[in-house]
Formats: structure tokens, C-alpha cells, sequence
């Protein structure tokens, strides 16, 4: 429970999605209102009917929410409820935050900010670098078009279906011409013909309570790595990621990326400056909160 005293003057945030009951988004805005000082709420609201979307993003305008947050099966179908979309969002083609404007709400993708203060957090850079994707469904979608705006010089985009990889990377060439794209066959990863690059894993294989599970195991694959993100949280460490320290490649898990994706949110509706030790208690109560739940 948030530790402020819900006043008639309290703001209200929350998530649309379905189902929400799993979500971590009211632990970390909760503790940041808290830490903060904002007069202000968030919770989950399932939203059942997907035809129902768009009289629920209407009634929390004209009920005076400040700003929600959107999960699956919603973040594409919410772009049509909006007054605006922020360009990275609209490249991306997803929408995770929706921002309170005179007339409506804006959307914002800030999974895509989360990975990218995620990197920066871990000193990794990505421009002028070889990237390597695997997985090419929504959450790879955010890293590609991040690669791209950061100046990656060449994307890899590795999928069990080849044909979605191709796909991805045609919707990154339709607006970035300078970043060379390869779209690529997951099963045959140990034949890529790229090295020293950094892999971000963006699929679900992997995920608890599947946690012997590992998208590639590939040593030759594996070697060539100079750093792996896994957007994965649960486990804290994967399979995916044990392989690659074996080999003595750095490895991280997706927690900074939820993090720094609520932080980012969170810095949109209130206008305020979230500091790098607020970050750091909520990161340690995300820690805990998923201890609990396993
Ligand atoms: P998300 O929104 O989390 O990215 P998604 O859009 O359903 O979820 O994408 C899931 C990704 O995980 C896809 O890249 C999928 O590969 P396919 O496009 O071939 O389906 C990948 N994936 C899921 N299960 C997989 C498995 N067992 N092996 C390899 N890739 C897998």
C-alpha cells in the first residue's frame, strides 16, 4: 500500500491491459510517488473486452486519470484512441504510456527509453556497433528501432521464423537508410557471419518457470558476443545468460529495462526528476517483490 494518505486531491495513474494481475508497475510507482513526494496513485485495470479499448481510454480522460500505462494484447489497438503519438512510438508501432494532454492522451513507448537507459546504465554504447537481436516479435521491435536511432552500424535480427526477421527489418529500412540490416536463421546463429557484437535477447525462451530453456546454445555464436543484455527478469539469471558468462562475456537481465521503462513513465506524467538513489530502492524492491513471488 502506498505509505501517503489518499486525499481528495490525489492523482490517479494506472494499467490497461489483460490480464494485469502479474504486473510490478504499482510496486514501482507506488514507491516513487512515495520517495517523490507526488500526491499520487496507481493501480491495475483490466480491460476484458478488446472492444471495450477505446471507451476505457475515453473514460479515464474524462475521469481525470493523469496517465496510464498499456500492456498486451493493447499497445498496438491504443494508438487509434490518441490525440498524438511520440515519433519513436510511432515508428516503433507500439505504445506502452499514454500522457495526459488538454484534448486527449499522447502516446509515448517507453520500454524503448527503458532499454536504451538500461544500456547506458551498464556503459554499453551502441553506436557504430555490430547488434545482434534474437527474436523479432514486439519487444524486439523497441531494441530494433533504438539500435537505429542510436547509429548501430550493422542489425542482425536472429528468429525461428526467418520470414518475421525479414519483416523487422523492413519496417526499420522503411525509416533509417544508413544501418545495414541482416536478417538471419536462429537455428543456424553459430554461422553468422558477424563478430564483436552485442546481443540483445528479446524473446520469451527462457522465461520462469521454463528456466532450463535457452533461445541459442551455440558456442561459435556465443564466443564472438563483447556483451549480452537478456530482456528477461525472472529467473534473475537465464540459462542464456549463465552460457554466455561460461564464456566470460558480460550478461545482464531485463530488471533495469522494467525499471528505467516505469521511471521514464512515471517522469512524463509528474514532470518530475526520478534520481539515480530513488531508482536504486525501487530496483531493490522490484528485487524483492519478485524473491516473493517465486
Ligand atoms: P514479445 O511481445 O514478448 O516480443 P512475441 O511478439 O510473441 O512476444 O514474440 C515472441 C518472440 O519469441 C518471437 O521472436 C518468437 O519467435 P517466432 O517469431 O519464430 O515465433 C520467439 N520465440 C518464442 N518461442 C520460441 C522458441 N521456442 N524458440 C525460438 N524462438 C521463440
Amino acid at each position: 500500500m502506498p505509505e501517503q494518505e489518499i486525499k481528495g486531491s490525489t492523482r490517479l495513474c494506472g494499467l490497461i491491459g489483460n490480464p494485469v494481475r502479474h504486473t510490478f508497475s504499482p510496486q514501482i510507482h507506488n514507491t516513487l510517488a512515495d520517495l517523490t513526494g507526488q500526491d499520487l496513485v496507481y493501480t491495475a485495470f483490466p480491460v476484458e473486452n478488446p472492444e471495450g479499448l477505446d471507451a476505457a481510454v475515453r473514460g479515464a480522460f474524462e475521469l481525470g486519470i493523469l496517465g496510464m500505462n498499456v500492456t498486451v494484447p493493447y499497445k498496438q489497438d491504443v494508438m487509434k484512441s490518441l490525440v498524438g503519438i511520440d515519433p519513436a512510438a510511432e515508428r516503433i508501432g507500439a505504445v506502452n504510456t499514454l500522457v495526459r494532454t488538454e484534448n486527449g492522451y499522447k502516446g509515448y513507448n517507453t520500454d524503448y527509453v527503458g532499454l536504451r537507459r538500461a544500456l547506458e546504465d551498464k556503459g554499453i554504447s551502441l553506436k557504430g556497433k555490430n547488434v545482434v537481436l534474437v527474436g523479432a516479435g514486439g519487444a524486439a521491435r523497441s531494441a530494433a528501432i533504438l539500435c537505429a536511432e542510436e547509429g548501430a552500424e550493422c542489425l542482425a535480427i536472429l528468429n525461428r521464423t526467418v520470414e518475421k526477421a525479414q519483416s523487422l527489418c523492413d519496417a526499420v529500412a522503411a525509416h533509417y537508410d544508413k544501418i545495414k540490416l541482416l536478417p538471419f536463421d536462429l537455428q543456424k546463429a553459430g554461422s553468422l557471419p558477424l563478430d564483436a557484437y552485442i546481443v540483445i535477447q528479446c524473446t520469451n525462451v527462457g522465461l520462469y518457470p521454463k528456466v532450463q530453456e535457452t533461445p541459442v546454445s551455440d558456442p561459435a555464436f556465443i564466443r564472438k558476443a563483447e556483451a549480452v543484455y537478456d530482456l528477461i527478469y525472472t529467473p534473475e539469471e537465464t540459462r542464456f545468460m549463465k552460457l554466455c558468462k561460461e564464456y566470460g562475456i558480460p550478461a545482464w537481465n531485463g530488471m533495469d529495462m522494467l525499471l528505467w521503462q516505469g521511471v521514464s513513465s512515471f517522469e512524463l506524467w509528474t514532470g518530475a526528476q526520478v534520481t539515480a538513489a530513488q531508482a536504486e530502492i525501487v530496483k531493490k524492491k522490484l528485487r524483492k517483490v519478485l524473491k516473493e513471488r517465486q
